[in-house]
């Protein structure tokens, strides 16, 4: 039975939101991009893309509760006994504040793999006229294998991205809630008396992004040098 006194808290925190859409957005760039041979764009949105990723994986450690890797990674069993309970129709009293355990799992295996693909990508050759910057610097044997990986590793994230979309239409259709409008919105409805997780200041967040840009400019500065 769902409680009936509810109000809404924050949920997901501003940075959080920004990189979900912005992931989402540079994603489809990326594939569009190489699918049109358009790689000065594709070479730019994967420079962004790393950006990003490397500030979400600081952000892990450092953001706010919701958006920590040790409130939402919490092993296969608890995903497990939590798909159980979701096939069951068991009902959580309170509803989760940020990604139940089967969902963060599944968060971490699209942060991997995107990671994994933007990286193999610094080292990816067409063999024509389009080399990665990595590429002049690394053994051809590596170049040959990282190649191959991004290649392979879009298949695997089109399927997990596949079932992440599916998750989230599920929810709104089995269990009727709505997922989508707070990751908006940041904000949730929970029982009331339930408090909403601690939150990191956004400066906090900036900073953390203004590194990793540097970080990726610098890097690709010294490899194109
Ligand atoms: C338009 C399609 C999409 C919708 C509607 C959508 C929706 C959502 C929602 C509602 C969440 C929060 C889930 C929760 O409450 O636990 C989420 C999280 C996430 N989604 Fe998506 N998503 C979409 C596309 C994508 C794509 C294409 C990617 C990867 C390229 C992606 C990667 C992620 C990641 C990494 C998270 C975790 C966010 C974080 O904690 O930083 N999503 N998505």
């Amino acid at each position: 039975m769902p409680p009936s006194n509810t109000r809404r808290v924050p949920i997901w925190d501003l940075p959080t939101r920004l990189f979900h859409w912005l992931l989402v957005l540079l994603f489809a760039v990326s594939y569009l991009s190489a699918q049109r041979g358009e790689f000065a764009i594709h070479f730019a949105s994967g420079y962004a893309m790393l950006t990003i990723l490397l500030f979400r994986i600081a952000w892990g450690f450092t953001g706010s509760r919701s958006a920590r890797f040790t409130d939402f990674v919490k092993g296969p069993g608890a995903a497990l006994r939590y798909l159980r309970g979701w096939f069951a129709s068991k009902h959580d009293d309170v509803p989760t504040l940020g990604h139940n355990p089967a969902g963060g799992l599944m968060v971490l295996a699209m942060l991997v793999f995107l990671l994994v693909q933007a990286v193999s990508g610094l080292f990816t050759t067409d063999e024509v006229l389009n080399d990665g910057p990595f590429v002049r610097h690394a053994a051809s044997e590596v170049v040959g294998s990282l190649s191959i990986v991004h290649r392979m590793a879009i298949d695997v994230l089109l399927i997990l991205i596949a079932i992440h979309v599916a998750a989230v239409f599920a929810y709104a259709i089995v269990r009727r809630e709505d997922l989508v409008a707070p990751m908006i919105t940041g904000r949730k409805k929970v029982p009331e008396g339930v408090a909403g997780p601690v939150m990191s200041s956004p400066a906090l967040a900036f900073t953390i992004l203004a590194i990793c840009a540097a970080m990726v400019a610098g890097l690709i500065g010294w490899t194109t040098a």
